[in-house]
């Protein structure tokens, strides 16, 4: 049927044109996590319209950041029979029975940015992704170079339990412990939220009495980190003078903050991503074929002088 189905789609797609109207050869169901910051609705914004170019119907499930939702989702996606189904998922746990779901149903799964921790890795043909845990050691080797190795940091964490939280926390403290100077005094989770990052910096400012002896915020996201900023200066605090501030995203709100020395360093988290991850799936739709299962979208560094410069 699958085969029947790519054979007879450029011919009905061939017709449909001519008759003005467009044809699919593919239907992708996309399970993406929601719009908690500014990053996320612009890799949703790149996979809606990248999809047209590559002729996909793309079937789009917002979850709200449940992941109550994403399953629902991905049931309603193997009902629908859909050819392949690509998941962003919210949290690394709870995906096993689900997958096996879609295994049953001959429907191949694939991983955009956020991984899954599952024992059986035939269960999903490849994540494509960006390295988080890089972004974390950019991010730590960047404050080490910035502090001189000499450095009381505040962190604000991304959602519990989600692969970027863990592993770009894991690649930064892999850099700042090997420096005795450096080190996380306060941590606490904001959700990747711009109200989160807010919270979590007022706790932190009470906490310390004023930041007292903080040389540096560590925020897993810029949403974040545009929310410690806000705090901060309603504290009458100086960010990106009186404390370094290193996030990981490089969406358009920090670039401007970076410009305006409010903020030090940002990894850049690309998010225009189906040109990475369209052409995967549809080679693999063709013709299946075992993939690595982790497919790495590059990162950089971007940085304003710092006061130490
Ligand atoms: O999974 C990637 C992270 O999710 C982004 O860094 C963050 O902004 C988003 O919420």
């Amino acid at each position: 049927m699958r085969q029947l189905k790519w054979i007879a789609a450029p011919a009905a797609g061939l017709l449909m044109m001519l008759a003005g109207t467009s044809a699919f050869a593919v239907t992708i169901g996309f399970s993406q996590v929601g719009d908690e910051g500014d990053w996320r609705p612009a890799f949703s914004k790149d996979m809606q319209e990248s999809a047209k170019t590559y002729g996909i119907d793309l079937k789009f499930a917002d979850a709200q950041g449940k992941q109550e939702e994403q399953l629902k989702a991905v049931r309603a996606f193997i009902a629908q029979r859909v050819d392949a189904i690509l998941i962003a998922p919210v949290v690394v746990t709870g995906w096993d029975q689900v997958l096996k779901e879609a295994k049953a149903a001959k429907i191949p799964v694939f991983l955009a940015d956020r991984d899954v921790d599952v024992q059986d890795k035939s269960l999903f043909v490849t994540r494509i992704s960006a390295d988080f845990n890089l972004e974390g050691k950019l991010a730590g080797a960047w404050l080490a170079q910035a502090s001189k190795g000499q450095c009381n940091i505040v962190e604000e964490q991304g959602t519990v339990g989600s692969a970027p939280a863990i592993e770009r926390k894991k690649g930064f403290e892999s850099i700042i412990s090997q420096f005795p100077g450096m080190k996380i005094v306060k941590t606490q989770s904001g959700d990747f939220t711009t109200e989160g990052g807010k919270k979590v910096m007022e706790a932190f400012i009470k906490a310390t009495d004023n930041l007292k002896g903080i040389c540096a915020s560590f925020a897993h996201n810029d949403n974040m980190q545009l929310g410690a900023i806000q705090a901060m200066k309603e504290a009458g605090l100086k960010p990106g003078t009186d404390v370094l501030m290193v996030s990981v995203d490089y969406v358009p709100a920090m670039k401007e903050e970076l410009a305006k020395g409010e903020a030090n360093a940002s990894v850049e988290l690309r998010s225009a991503i189906g040109k990475y991850i369209y052409p995967v799936m549809l080679d693999y739709l063709k013709k299946p074929t075992d993939l690595p299962k982790w497919i790495v979208i590059p990162s950089d560094l971007h940085h304003a002088a710092t006061p130490l410069d």
